[in-house]
């Protein structure tokens, strides 16, 4: 379902970016997609985009195929195989299924009934028993249990995250019953909030979406029922809203100086509570920014520092003083 509704969201979301500015423009990192999208958005291609270019950066192996054409720098070059998994690939998946649900529970206890996957967008998968096992849903089940442990006296009625994959740790804690979320607002590239809104739409959540000046109006105000709000990153500096926590995993770091600048001064702007971030404290591209040099606002303190189990990125908490 929603297959057409995204491709037509996507087509209006790009129009717009062509004629809006500000630093919140593609990371060069991201350039790719801006031609890869418009070639491949298609129905075929949106019901198994956890195995296709599609979700390009923000899953890997093994949720989606291991195997590349020979370009492998271009996003273009995944081969969808959204036949079946081959011997070879189950064997590897669950050997690093095993793996990473091992570091997590160095950190938080694994508890098999929170390691759940909606399968939205086809993911490969591994069974473990009856229980449909995916690379993806130990990462959320992680994310959830440290923000739990971290944030849930908090009293967190609305989040914001900037560039959330496809949406995944935006349902894992909108839905979950052990947080109190009413306000969920997602920020993302054109290609990104169209994924979001077909992953999220599938999902059963009711989801809104900002995309002009006047689209806000029925946006800055409360909501008296559980919402997504996918919120298009021009729009930001015009959101006028209470905002608890802040979100942002592996997306900063990607990010040019100028992004970084944008949107960490409209979270000053917006005095949000709490930041939690999980990012590279190293360089892979000349662009990017290490988390120690991020332009946050000295209105916040940095009160936690913690390695993340599943690969070399550090987790920072900050507070407004
Ligand atoms: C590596 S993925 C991370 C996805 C997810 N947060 C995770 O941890 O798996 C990077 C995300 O950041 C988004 N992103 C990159 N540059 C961006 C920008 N300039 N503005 C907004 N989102 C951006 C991408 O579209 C993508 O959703």
């Amino acid at each position: 379902m929603f297959e057409k509704e995204t491709i037509e969201l996507f087509k209006t979301l790009r129009d717009l970016s062509a004629t809006s500015n500000g630093g919140w423009k593609h990371s060069p990192v991201e350039n790719a997609k801006i031609d890869y999208f418009p070639a491949h958005l298609n129905e075929s291609n949106l019901i198994n985009f956890r195995r296709t270019a599609l979700s390009g950066g923000t899953i890997s192996f093994p949720d989606r195929p291991l195997w590349y054409l020979p370009q492998p720098q271009s996003i273009a070059s995944f081969k969808p195989w959204p036949k079946g998994i081959p011997f070879w690939q189950k064997v590897r998946g669950i050997r690093d299924i095993l793996m990473q649900m091992y570091r997590v529970n160095k950190q938080c206890k694994i508890k098999m009934n929170g390691l759940t996957d909606n399968l939205v967008g086809n993911p490969c998968y591994y069974l473990l028993g009856h229980r449909k096992v995916t690379d993806f849903c130990i990462r959320m089940f992680y994310y959830h249990e440290k923000l739990k442990q971290e944030f849930s006296a908090d009293s967190i009625e609305t989040i914001m995250e900037i560039g959330g994959g496809f949406g995944g740790l935006c349902e894992k804690l909108i839905s979950s019953k052990e947080f109190a979320i009413k306000t969920y607002i997602l920020i993302d590239l054109p290609e990104n909030l169209s994924l979001s809104y077909y992953y999220l739409s599938n999902s059963g959540l009711k989801v809104k979406v900002a995309v002009k000046e006047k689209d806000l109006d029925s946006i800055n105000i409360t909501e008296t029922e559980k919402v997504v709000i996918l919120l298009a990153p021009w729009l930001l500096p015009k959101l006028s809203r209470k905002v608890d926590l802040f979100i942002n995993t592996m997306s900063f770091q990607h990010m040019t100086l100028d992004n970084l600048k944008y949107y960490l001064s409209e979270i000053d702007r917006l005095k949000v509570r709490k930041l939690y971030l999980v990012n590279r404290e190293g360089k892979r591209d000349p662009s990017d920014v290490v988390m120690s040099k991020y332009p946050i606002s000295s209105a916040y303190e940095l009160v936690k520092k913690e390695a993340y189990p599943l690969s070399n990125h550090e987790t920072r908490i900050y507070s407004l003083r």
